[in-house]
């Protein structure tokens, strides 16, 4: 079978030999479920801890908006949301369903490649994708619509033409995912599409490993790790197919990597004329999947170090609270009918957990540390100090004390061992396992024989996020 083609005869965007869409896995399948060592033999119980820690005014729900900062400017929230929308994404799944064997995991299809490919911008390539390109200026991406230059293509129901419609689920993913459009087309004058794209994912890897990892996985951990992908001596777990494909662990896709949750604030500014709007603004309809107007423009410089002499909002703490705005999700990305618990981002990571029988936090970080990460699977998360846990009632007190769910666990860890900068230890390993997996088996820079590093112009090995939003501004 010729090499580029996958599904129903389409032309795969290239990028990783086993780019080819996987399933979902397991990092530790030989590991219990958290609900079955909690005893919990039905989704309805399942539903009720992941309402009582996830639901409206649970554990999870920062109401009063009193979860700190983090020191990561703002952006890197989108910039997180942006990655995920190019690594995982279910669809099949039933929130409310049973809860699945380790069998049934493995038959769950992952709809994006469990690698750093970007194609949740180059789709399926000019070819199967013609939609997403330019036909007046070969190989080059589509952008702006005929209402705002600076918004993504659109169709006439005002639905963005990209390769994954996740990144249209709020304005300022939109907005990342036109710097990357924009950043690829700048990246292609003087170069054919190939190497164009291969120069755009070889600096979004780099992005991903030296900015985006560095700046949010515990600092022992991300040196462990780094070492260790230097070796090509991750993944340590076994997350590849029959086929020699990658799959996506759940342990990364439901927990872990969901850490980017606790990021997101209620408002944001988007310009110097509109300071403070909601994540999901009714006043101007952007309540998820619709066109950007054109005075909600995002201005990066108010949520990014882009600008030395300009202030930026930052992430918030990566702890266990998370935003108002996540917790009553509008209806584009619920549903209609969405009952007040399945609005609630937190309930619904909590119930996924439960459903894709996800083990708990304590045991995952002891075998972590028997895989070598620099873990201590006995770390005091100090659960008696977290507001609204008294709440709880003394039964599910003391099972989710000793048996967390791996979601909570992650953030409770980042929030105390990590002291709300970045993740702990388990959340990190979790992290450096899975994409240095990505890194090390794929097309990425770092398999570049003799060597690759960002251009020079982009601030050579300097090369962060605010350099590629200042090059794609200087140059349109
Ligand atoms: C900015 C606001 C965000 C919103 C409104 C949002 C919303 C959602 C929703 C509704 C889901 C599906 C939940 C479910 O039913 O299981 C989801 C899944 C997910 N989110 Fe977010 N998210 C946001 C940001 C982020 C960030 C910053 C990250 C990463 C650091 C992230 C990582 C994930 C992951 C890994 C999944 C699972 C994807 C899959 O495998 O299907 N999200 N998000």
């Amino acid at each position: 079978m010729n090499k580029g083609k996958s599904m129903h005869g389409m032309t795969k965007a290239r990028g990783c030999d086993h780019a080819r869409l996987g399933n979902f896995c397991k990092l530790f399948p030989d590991l219990p479920s958290w609900a079955a060592e909690c005893g919990i033999e039905h989704p309805c119980e399942a539903a009720e801890v992941a309402a009582l820690l996830g639901g409206p005014g649970g554990v999870m729900h920062d109401f009063d908006d009193s979860s700190r900062d983090s020191e990561a400017p703002a952006a890197y929230t989108f910039f997180a949301q942006f990655i995920d929308h190019d690594i995982t994404l279910d669809t099949e799944t039933n929130l409310h369903g049973k809860e699945l064997d380790n069998a049934k995991v493995k038959e769950v299809a992952n709809l994006r490649s469990a690698s750093l490919d970007l194609d949740c911008v180059y789709g399926f390539g000019p070819e199967a994708s013609p939609y997403l390109y330019d036909q007046t200026q070969p190989g080059r991406l589509l952008v702006g619509n005929d209402v705002n230059d600076n918004d993504l293509p659109r169709n006439s129901d005002g639905r963005a033409l990209i390769g994954d419609p996740r990144n249209d689920e709020n304005i300022f993913v939109a907005q990342l995912q036109l710097l990357f459009l924009r950043f690829h087309n700048r990246r292609i004058l003087g170069r054919g599409f190939e190497d164009a794209q291969k120069d755009v994912r070889y600096h979004y890897q780099w992005l991903v490993l030296y900015d985006f990892l560095r700046r949010f996985c515990d600092p022992g951990v991300f040196e462990y790790a780094l070492e260790e992908i230097r070796k090509k001596a991750l993944p340590k777990c076994e997350i590849r197919d029959e086929y020699g494909r990658l799959c996506m662990p759940v342990e990364f896709s439901v927990a872990a990597y969901r850490f980017g949750h606790t990021l997101v604030r209620s408002h944001y500014p988007a310009n110097e004329h509109y300071p403070a709007i909601e994540l999901f603004d009714e006043r101007f309809g952007t309540e998820g999947f619709g066109p950007v107007p054109p005075e909600l423009t995002v201005d990066w410089r108010f949520l990014l170090d882009v600008d030395d002499c300009h202030p930026y909002v930052k992430s918030k703490a990566v702890d266990h609270l998370l935003a108002d705005e996540l917790i009553r999700l509008p209806d584009p990305v619920v549903g209609r009918n969405a009952p007040a618990n399945d609005r609630s981002l937190a309930f619904r990571n909590l119930l996924r957990g439960y459903v894709l029988g996800l083990p708990d936090g304590q045991s995952v970080a002891h075998a972590l540390k028997d895989k070598g990460y620099p873990v201590d699977p006995h770390a005091d998360l100090q659960f008696d100090e977290i507001t609204g846990w008294d709440c709880l009632g003394e039964k599910w007190r003391k099972k989710l004390e000793g048996h967390t769910p791996l979601f909570f666990y992650v953030l409770r860890e980042a929030g105390i061992l990590g002291g709300g900068r970045h993740l702990g230890p388990v959340g990190s390993a979790i992290l450096m396992e899975v994409f240095g997996a990505m890194l090390v088996h794929c097309d990425t820079f770092l398999n570049e024989k003799g060597g690759w590093t960002p251009d020079d112009c982009l601030g050579g090995e300097n090369f962060t996020l605010a350099r590629l939003v200042r090059y794609v501004q200087d140059h349109g």
